[in-house]
């Protein structure tokens, strides 16, 4: 065990030392100007522009959209209203101020010690074509707003499409200038690596206030395009102290996966196919040993790849199993330790992960 624990240690050093050597060489690697100050940032200001809340009584806010489906002919569309109840529909159409179609949601509440969320609605939108833009407006009355979204091409190994990976965003000035970059950069569907908000750095109400204010910082892209979620440690939110002890309470009422799409029972972990990808999503703060629920379900997802439908075989989840940082070293060692073989089997493309806040990547394995 030690030697194969140290194999794999040498084995990363010797990784990194060529990714090093690779990139002293010249400037490879490096597709962007963008340089991010190295001072630390501090959380937006509740009254800051990019968090206001909507204008008029109960009027949507916290908009955002993720696929609702295996094959991204369907979106959810997810919103919270602030007042009352008010309506779960969803109008929609092809054309601007032309809404012939709807769809009916749901709407539910909790709470997080003493903060009551608003009422959170998810509306199922399914039955779309392909590579069609879609406008839709939700809410009541003068109240009422609009959006749109673009389905994506359908399942085959030609069609093109960009992803955008963000991890571990937060609501920090960073955060805003990183959401800025990628919102000019083009992508259109974002693979999100867990940690979304970090209200759980606040205690009390302010966990649930920081949660609705993030909903609206991220509106400006995702109300219009689907952000594909996956869980991180931020998101687990176990605070007994203020009698919360239910894992992922916050995320899983705000923010919807297709799960039952990729027959997951869990909400934490699923799968998707978009255009030429097929993107498995892991939670790495679920069990996954043998045997597991989380285990089960990969085996069998993974035998579902069809690399002549999507060539792309992509994986996100919140820790990497491979990490030469000091910082949340061997975290990822359980994960590794149990689908490294397989990953390696199934000719995994990429796997994505956040964690660490710092960028690395690894020669192919
Ligand atoms: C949800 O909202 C209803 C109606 O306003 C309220 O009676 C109920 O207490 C709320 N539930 C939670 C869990 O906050």
């Amino acid at each position: 065990m030690a030697f194969g624990l140290w194999f794999t240690l040498f084995e990363l050093l010797l990784k990194l030392f060529l990714i090093l050597a690779f990139v002293k060489k010249g400037s490879a690697g490096i597709t962007s100007t963008f340089t991010r100050t190295k001072w630390q940032s501090f959380d937006i200001p509740l009254d800051h522009k990019v968090l206001a809340i909507p204008n008029g009584y109960n009027a949507p806010q916290q908009v955002h959209i993720t696929q609702g489906d295996y094959d991204g002919k369907a979106v959810m569309i997810s919103w919270v209203t602030a007042d009352k109840p008010g309506s779960s529909r969803v109008q929609y159409g092809t054309s601007e101020n032309k809404y012939d179609f709807k769809a009916d949601g749901t709407v539910a509440n909790y709470t997080f010690y003493n903060y009551k969320s608003g009422y959170i609605h998810h509306c199922l939108v399914d039955g779309l074509e392909y590579e069609i833009k879609y406008y839709y407006k939700i809410g009541e009355g003068h109240s009422s707003r609009e959006f749109w979204f673009q389905t994506p091409p359908k399942i085959d190994p030609d069609s093109p499409f960009t992803f955008g990976i963000i991890g571990d965003l937060g609501q920090t000035y960073n955060s805003l200038s990183t959401l800025e970059h990628y919102m000019q950069s083009g992508g259109q569907t974002v693979l999100f690596l867990g940690d979304l908000s970090y209200a759980d750095r606040y205690q009390y109400n302010d966990v649930g206030i920081r949660w609705d204010s993030w909903g609206r910082f991220i509106e400006r892209s995702a109300a219009y395009q689907p952000w594909i979620w996956s869980a991180g440690n931020h998101e687990i939110e176990y605070m007994p102290d203020v009698g919360e002890v239910l894992p992922f309470k916050s995320f899983l009422h705000r923010f919807s996966t297709p799960h039952l799409a990729s027959r997951s029972k869990n909400p934490l972990w699923y799968a998707i196919r978009r255009a030429s990808a097929h993107i498995i999503v892991l939670s790495s703060y679920s069990p996954h040993v043998k045997y597991t629920p989380q285990w089960l379900w990969l085996r069998d997802e993974l035998k579902r790849v069809d690399r002549k439908k999507t060539p792309w075989l992509i994986i996100i989840m919140h820790v990497p199993i491979y990490n030469s940082n000091q910082a949340h070293f061997m975290e990822g060692e359980s994960m590794r330790a149990v689908f490294e073989r397989w990953f390696v089997r199934h000719r995994v493309d990429f796997i994505f992960a956040g964690h660490v806040h710092a960028y690395e990547r690894s020669l192919n394995v």
